[in-house]
């Protein structure tokens, strides 16, 4: 039966009765800044399944192979197995965050172009900003083929978030996928598509829609999450 395999900051992982199949139980929890805070925002398990289980449909009908096979419970997902890729591929469409941290640019400026960075999935270090050279010569996580595939995959699915989320009246300023090769060593999209990796302001008034109002006590956190929930319920393909 169905045994523990793992738990995150966010989710369980669970074994199923077939070995390349996985169910992910979405939790209320919440952390940030490295686990250094925590807390609970209401019905986030709900919101982030849902809202995954949608944006992964949509990806998967756009032709990005992902690991989601469907929605099996309010925040339970059934998932292919993965062996996960230890990077996490964030994209930029508007500056904020690290990058505005990194850079001194004003939080809100548009970038001409969505840049990709990589950073090193270790809680230890604190998952570490890469560049090429890290992730091919010195710690060999993927070959020079795969990074391509990565950057191409990565900017394909921003093409296609960013679009559904226009629609929803919601700008996708940036967020943070992961990958891994299922059993048959094809690249898919794993993890999550929610408010907890993803920066989401409203269109008219840009108002923060995303775990940064857990981040930085903005108050309305739980209605940020479900008002996301209503929007892109509310939207079509
Ligand atoms: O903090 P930073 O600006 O680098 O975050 C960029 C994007 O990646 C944000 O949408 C954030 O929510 C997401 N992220 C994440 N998990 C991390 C780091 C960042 O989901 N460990």
């Amino acid at each position: 039966m169905a045994e523990k395999l793992y738990e995150g900051k966010a989710k369980i992982l669970y074994t199923t009765s077939d070995p390349a199949i996985l169910l992910a139980e979405f939790k209320d929890d919440a952390t940030a800044f490295n686990a250094q805070k925590k807390g609970s925002i209401a019905h986030k398990g709900r919101v982030n399944a849902t809202v995954s289980a949608k944006l992964f449909t949509l990806l998967e009908r756009s032709g990005v192979p992902t690991h989601f096979i469907e929605q099996a419970g309010e925040n339970l997902l059934r998932l292919r197995r993965l062996q996960m890729i230890p990077l996490e591929v964030v994209v930029r469409n508007i500056v904020a965050g690290s990058l505005a941290k990194r850079t001194g640019l004003e939080t809100g400026t548009v970038l001409g172009e969505a840049l990709i960075e990589f950073y090193y999935k270790s809680d230890d270090l604190g998952d570490p900003l890469l560049n090429d050279d890290h992730i091919l010569k010195v710690l060999t996580l993927v070959d020079a083929i795969q990074l391509a595939q990565l950057r191409h995959s990565a900017l394909k699915v921003n093409d296609i978030l960013g679009a559904f989320y226009l629609r929803c009246g919601i700008r996708l300023v940036d967020f943070k996928l992961e990958y891994g090769y299922d059993n048959a060593g094809q690249l898919q999209l794993g993890d999550e598509l929610s408010p907890d990796n993803c920066r989401l302001w409203t269109l008219d008034e840009d108002r923060v829609l995303d775990k940064d109002r857990f981040r930085f006590d903005l108050g309305d956190v739980d209605a940020a999450y479900q008002e996301v929930l209503e929007r892109v319920g509310a939207t079509s393909f």
